[in-house]
């Protein structure tokens, strides 16, 4: 297992190129399901899980290309199967996107249950019970989810919680089904709204994405389309506090304030200076920031996938600070490895006491989760010394050589293969 080696201290400068959103091109690829046509994705970024997801689609039948960098193209002309094995969807939660899409186009699906995760149980009650408002009949059986409809019924969809994954199963479902659906108390991320330009372009008739109500008025069949996907907001916020963090300074090219505000109204309230320029966004470190409260909410509340990133930074505040994590049970992983570097911080719950340390030292740490590996690297571009973290897959999973990037602004980082 590799491991990534910071020597802290460096303040970074110069300019970094967001990829395309991880988030946005998971659901989108999985769209493909949905016509006979070729799809066309451009800035999709290369990483682990788009290669999980690719994998799986290859599995089931589908075609793809990549044209050139970031540019791939897709086709499901030819589906043999309509099944997602547990090895695929154990390893990334997000094929079970492959539910909605297929049960849409072929009238039936298995797929396996994704299981819990490092950070939460992750049911996907919310899933169902929209298949089945949308006249699927849904049986669980040996760890699978075994689907069927003739031809899913439009229907009104209300869901207890704004999941993002329900949302984008339920509209993709939803485009191919007869009548008018409805989904009420919606996710309103980005993302859904990404995926819902393109399944438009597909032929498909969404209102209201990025809403807490969906329209979807469905249609006897979709064909394929061209889509570029929307930067990544959480690389984007990543990189926002790699320059506050090293109080360094930095343009973030591609990232979408409009995507961030709730996020970078909380930066500014640290004292960081953050100017939004045409293309990009500026942010200037200016020393330590102040402590503020951070309570993570659905979209467009303050990112849940930014918390662990913002508590790097706030561990070396010059005051208190206090986060709340409300949409995933077990998010403060991060939080003991941050200790080993030297934060004082306690947990109590769902909820973190940060107290700010005038400096952290460089130690070996270890990474549980995609966004608490990122985290780490953050705290060790400021931490006094060597910091080594290892268990990095976690890491590429969701960010495009981070390593390379880093280094590219002044970072002492380097990857070493194990
Ligand atoms: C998406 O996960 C993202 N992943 C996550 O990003 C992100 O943290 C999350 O949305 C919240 O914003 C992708 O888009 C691939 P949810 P998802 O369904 O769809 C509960 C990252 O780091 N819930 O909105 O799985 C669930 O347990 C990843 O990039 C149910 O109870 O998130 C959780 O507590 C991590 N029943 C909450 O809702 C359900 O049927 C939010 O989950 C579905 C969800």
């Amino acid at each position: 297992m590799d491991k990534i080696v910071v020597r802290g201290g460096v303040s970074l400068h110069g300019e970094i190129t967001v990829s395309g959103a991880k988030n946005a091109a998971l659901p989108l690829v999985f769209a493909s399901l949905l016509t006979d046509g070729e799809c066309t994705l451009q800035r999709v970024p290369h990483l682990v899980d788009i290669r999980t997801a690719l994998r799986l689609l290859r599995d089931l039948g589908v075609q793809y290309d990549w044209l050139s960098d970031n540019h791939l193209a897709l086709c499901a002309r030819t589906v043999r199967h309509y099944e997602a094995p547990y090895a695929l969807v154990k390893t990334m939660r997000a094929s079970f996107l492959v539910l909605g899409p297929l049960l849409a186009r072929f009238g039936r699906a298995r797929v396996s249950t994704p299981g819990g995760c490092a950070i939460g149980a992750r049911p996907v009650n919310i899933h169902l019970d929209g298949l089945q408002r949308l006249g699927a009949s849904i049986r669980l059986h040996h760890g699978y989810v075994e689907a069927q409809a003739k031809r899913l019924r439009g229907a009104y969809i209300p869901l207890d919680f704004p999941s993002v994954g329900a949302t984008e199963n339920l509209m993709m479902a939803a485009t191919l089904a007869d009548g008018t659906t409805v989904i009420d108390n919606a996710a309103r991320e980005p993302e859904i709204e990404d995926l819902a330009t393109m399944l438009n372009a597909m032929g498909a008739r969404i209102t209201g994405a990025g809403t807490p109500t969906i329209t979807i008025d469905g249609v006897d069949s979709l064909h394929g389309a061209v889509h570029e996907v929307i930067p990544d907001r959480v690389e984007a916020g990543t990189f926002l506090i790699a320059g506050a963090i090293t109080s360094g300074d930095l343009f973030v090219r591609g990232a979408r304030a409009d995507h961030l505000t709730t996020f970078l109204a909380k930066l500014r309230e640290t004292g960081t200076h953050v100017e939004e320029q045409a293309g990009g966004i500026r942010v200037v470190g200016t020393g330590r920031p102040s402590g503020v409260e951070i309570i993570t909410r659905p979209y467009p509340g303050f990112p849940t996938d930014l918390q662990a990133q913002t508590m790097a930074f706030l561990c070396l505040g010059d005051g208190r600070s206090v986060i709340t994590e409300t949409i995933f049970e077990n998010r403060f992983l991060h939080a003991q490895e941050l200790v080993r570097l030297g934060a004082d911080i306690r947990l109590a719950g769902n909820t973190a006491i940060v107290h700010g340390v005038a400096m952290l030292s460089g130690a070996p740490v270890m990474a549980t989760d995609l966004r608490a590996s990122v985290s780490l690297i953050l705290a060790g571009l400021a931490a006094d010394g060597i910091t080594e973290v290892s268990r990095v897959y976690h890491l590429d999973r969701g960010y495009e050589r981070i390593e390379e990037k880093l280094a590219s602004l002044g970072a002492d980082i380097r990857r070493i293969k194990e």
